[in-house]
Parts: structure tokens; C-alpha cells; sequence
């Protein structure tokens, strides 16, 4: 073993653990992420479906991205949670995307998303959670828009709809689509007063799978 060179790794690996980040203000630690976590809901864009977070067990932070001026905080958090779905508890499994900013009083957590490929799985009830968006747009928007987002049923082709998985309409970001959605436009009803932002921000990411297939 060349004690020379462990003992330079060694003092590298603690000057890194222990130097401060660059502007003295720390971001939120995994106790801290566990606490804020519970209460928060998530939307899991794969299923168009919001969960509320009942308990964290595990966490693990994988990465951090501080802003420059340190006032932002983007974590990726691998978790084991308690979700509740239709009145049962279900344990989830994956990676969040947590979005912190800083206040005078500390970190708070902004927004929450799951990464793709949770997992749901529930000692009582024997079915996964459904896929809400799917649910909703199915009852909801396919009588104007078609099952597809074509817009190719009697309705749509008297409103002259633009299909949805074209250029035109998937160009739009996804704060544009979201406020069509919950505001209306011209002969579109506005859905703001019946679902909430979750719900409507899944419809959007619904609105994206449509031109996937
Ligand atoms: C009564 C028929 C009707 C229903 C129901 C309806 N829409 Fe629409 N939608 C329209 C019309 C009409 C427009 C075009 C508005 C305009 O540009 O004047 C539109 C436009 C849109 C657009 C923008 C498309 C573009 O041309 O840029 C999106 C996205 C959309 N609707 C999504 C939805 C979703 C999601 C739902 C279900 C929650 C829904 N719509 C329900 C009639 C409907």
C-alpha cells in the first residue's frame, strides 16, 4: 500500500466534506427533507395521478442543484413512502424531484414531482393505483377531442379542433396548455373551478402522451 498516496486522497476526501458551500448557507438536510415531505402531494406524470405523502421512510439524497445566488435548492431524492390512494395506504418506491427555495425563515419545499417509474404497492387493496388523467380525459375532454386528441367526432369537427398531437398545439408550453385547461378558450369550458392544479397539470402531461402514441 503507498501510504503517501492514501494520505493525500484522505486529505482530499475530508477538505471536500468539509469546506462550506460556497456561500455559507447550507441547503436543507435528510431530516429536514423527511419532516417537510410528509403532507406534500406529488404528481406521478406517468400515471396522471396526485399522491399525498403520509409517511417517508427511507430517503436518500442523490444530487443537489443550488442556484448561484444559493436561494433555490433542486434535489433528487430516492424514497420509500406511505401514499394514500382511494382510502388505502400504499407503499411507493422511486426518485423525487424536490423543489426548495429559501426564505428568511429556511427552507421550504416549493413544488414535488416523481420521476418516471414509481412503483405502487399496497398491502390491502389488490389494484394499482388507476391512471386518473386517463380517467378524466376519457369522461371529460374525448367527447370534444376524441379518445385519441384527434378531434375527429361530431363535436370536434363542428369546432374545427386542432388535433392535439400536432406541432401546433404541442408547441405550446406546458403553462400555456395548463391555463387553457383550467381557464377555457373561446368555445372551451373552463375546468379551474372543478379540478384542482394537480389534477389539471396531469391532463397536461396526458395531453403530451397523446402525441407519443
Ligand atoms: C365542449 C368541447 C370541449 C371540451 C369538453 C374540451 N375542450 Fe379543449 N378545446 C375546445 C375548443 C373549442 C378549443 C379551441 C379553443 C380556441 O382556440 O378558441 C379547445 C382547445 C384545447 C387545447 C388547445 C389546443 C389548441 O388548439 O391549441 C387543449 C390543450 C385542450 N383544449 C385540452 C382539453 C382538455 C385536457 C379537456 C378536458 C379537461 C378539454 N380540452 C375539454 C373544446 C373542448
Amino acid at each position: 500500500m503507498n501510504y503517501r498516496r492514501l494520505l493525500v486522497i484522505t486529505s482530499i476526501v475530508t477538505l471536500c466534506a468539509l469546506s462550506p458551500s460556497a456561500h455559507g448557507l447550507s441547503g436543507p438536510a435528510v431530516e429536514q427533507v423527511k419532516r417537510d415531505l410528509v403532507g406534500q402531494t406529488f404528481v406521478d406524470h406517468d400515471r396522471g395521478q396526485s399522491f399525498e405523502i403520509v409517511a417517508v421512510g427511507g430517503l436518500l439524497i442523490k444530487d443537489r442543484l443550488t442556484d448561484s445566488d444559493a436561494k433555490t435548492e433542486d434535489l433528487h431524492v430516492s424514497v420509500d413512502v406511505t401514499v394514500r390512494f382511494a382510502g388505502y395506504p400504499y407503499t411507493a418506491r422511486g426518485v423525487l424531484a424536490v423543489h426548495y427555495k429559501h426564505f428568511d425563515q429556511g427552507w421550504r419545499i416549493q413544488s414535488v414531482s416523481a420521476e418516471r417509474g414509481f412503483t405502487y404497492t399496497s398491502p390491502t387493496a389488490s389494484v394499482a393505483p388507476s391512471d386518473g388523467a386517463a380517467d378524466s380525459y376519457k369522461t371529460t375532454c374525448a367527447p370534444c377531442h376524441g379518445p385519441d386528441g384527434s378531434g375527429q367526432t361530431g363535436l370536434g369537427k363542428v369546432l374545427k379542433l386542432r388535433d392535439l398531437r400536432s406541432a401546433d398545439v404541442q408547441q405550446q408550453s406546458d403553462s400555456e396548455i395548463q391555463t387553457i385547461i383550467s381557464d377555457g378558450k373561446g368555445k372551451m369550458p373552463s375546468y379551474g373551478a372543478k379540478m384542482n392544479a394537480a389534477d389539471i397539470s396531469a391532463l397536461v402531461a396526458f395531453v403530451r402522451r397523446l402525441a407519443k402514441h
